[in-house]
């Protein structure tokens, strides 16, 4: 079973692509406990025929017993200028749903998808005491997912023919686009774009979000897409590597503070924590985004 904690815009989109694919039984957790019980009478309509999967909708934190896979989306507000604008707030409710899932589900794997998510993603782990193996902040994928589509605009060619692309570091100002592993058509991209280019290419990506925001009250597909793809590598036991936020401990040298980099998930959250080569510019720029997070952890 997957419980989904917070049943708002990317709970929801996470649900509906669990039960439509027929992953495994849901089960929504929200706060407000018509809501989870509305948007799980919606989503049961897109069971598939012939299908064992089911959702159902509380704000009972004792129904997460049977959980495999524990998703937290939940959110006390949107923020408006910076996803570490409602710290506090967002602290104070993890530490909540992490008393919750300690008390009643604590050998689940959680992937945390909340803002600010490498600060959420630390202290939960360090709440719980879980493992940092299965305490997973699901982000840098997103923003890698961003990366391949601004290039994929740029060079006006599909999102296929561009490979390598991720982020690392914070989901945040200080995310670090990894431009030297970029492969278009086989081709590195350092040798097609000068440095004013991929510092404009960079903003685009811290951006993203808010240049979405013109358009649409907030981000919900992309997110929800890269959370599925890592809930249903860890159900298949499909391995998939990605960049994912997880609490370090001398990789990439740092400690005291959870980061995106590129991991291994399997059926146990996750297996590897991959260490690839990065260049001079871009491992100053990861250490300066470790050390962003660790003032904001420090804050608190
Ligand atoms: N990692 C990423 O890349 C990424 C991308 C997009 C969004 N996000 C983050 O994901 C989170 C969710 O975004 P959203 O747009 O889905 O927000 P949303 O639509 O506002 O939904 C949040 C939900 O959480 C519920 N909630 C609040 N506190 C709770 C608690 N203690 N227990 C259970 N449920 C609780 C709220 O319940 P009520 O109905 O009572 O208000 C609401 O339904 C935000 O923090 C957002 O910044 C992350």
């Amino acid at each position: 079973m997957i419980s989904i904690i917070g049943s708002g815009k990317v709970g929801t989109a996470i649900a509906f692509l669990c039960i439509s694919t027929s992953l495994d039984d849901v089960l929504l957790v929200n706060r407000t406990k018509d809501k989870a019980i509305g948007e799980a009478l919606d989503i049961s309509n897109a069971v598939p025929e012939n299908s064992n999967v089911s959702i159902h909708g509380t704000d009972d934190f004792s129904k997460i017993i049977d959980s495999d896979i524990i998703v937290i989306t939940a959110s006390t507000g949107t923020y408006l200028k910076s996803r570490t604008e409602m710290m506090d707030a967002q602290v104070k409710m993890i530490k909540n749903i992490a008393k919750e899932i300690k008390k009643y589900c604590p050998s689940a794997i959680i992937l945390v998808v909340s803002n600010p998510l490498d600060v959420l993603t630390y202290v939960f782990q360090k709440e719980t005491k879980i493992s940092r193996n299965k305490v997973i902040g699901i982000a840098s994928s997103l923003d890698s997912s961003r990366f391949r589509y601004l290039l994929s605009e740029k060079f006006n060619l599909n999102q296929s023919q561009i490979n390598n692309v991720i982020v690392l570091g914070e989901h945040g100002d200080s995310m670090v686009p990894i431009f030297s592993r970029v492969k278009i058509n086989k081709m590195n991209l350092l040798e097609m774009i000068d440095e004013t280019e991929q510092n404009l290419i960079t903003t685009e990506i811290r951006n993203y979000w808010k240049s979405l925001r013109k358009f649409k009250s907030r981000s919900q597909f992309g997110i929800a897409k890269n959370t599925f793809d890592v809930i249903s590598s860890i159900i298949k036991n499909n391995e998939l590597i990605v960049p994912a936020s997880i609490v370090l401990n001398g990789e990439y040298g740092e400690k005291d503070v959870s980061m995106g980099i590129p991991v291994k998930i399997n059926k146990d959250g996750i297996k590897e924590i991959i260490e690839v080569k990065l260049n001079q510019a871009e491992h100053s720029l990861l250490k300066i985004s470790a050390q962003t997070i660790r003032d904001c952890i420090n804050s608190l």
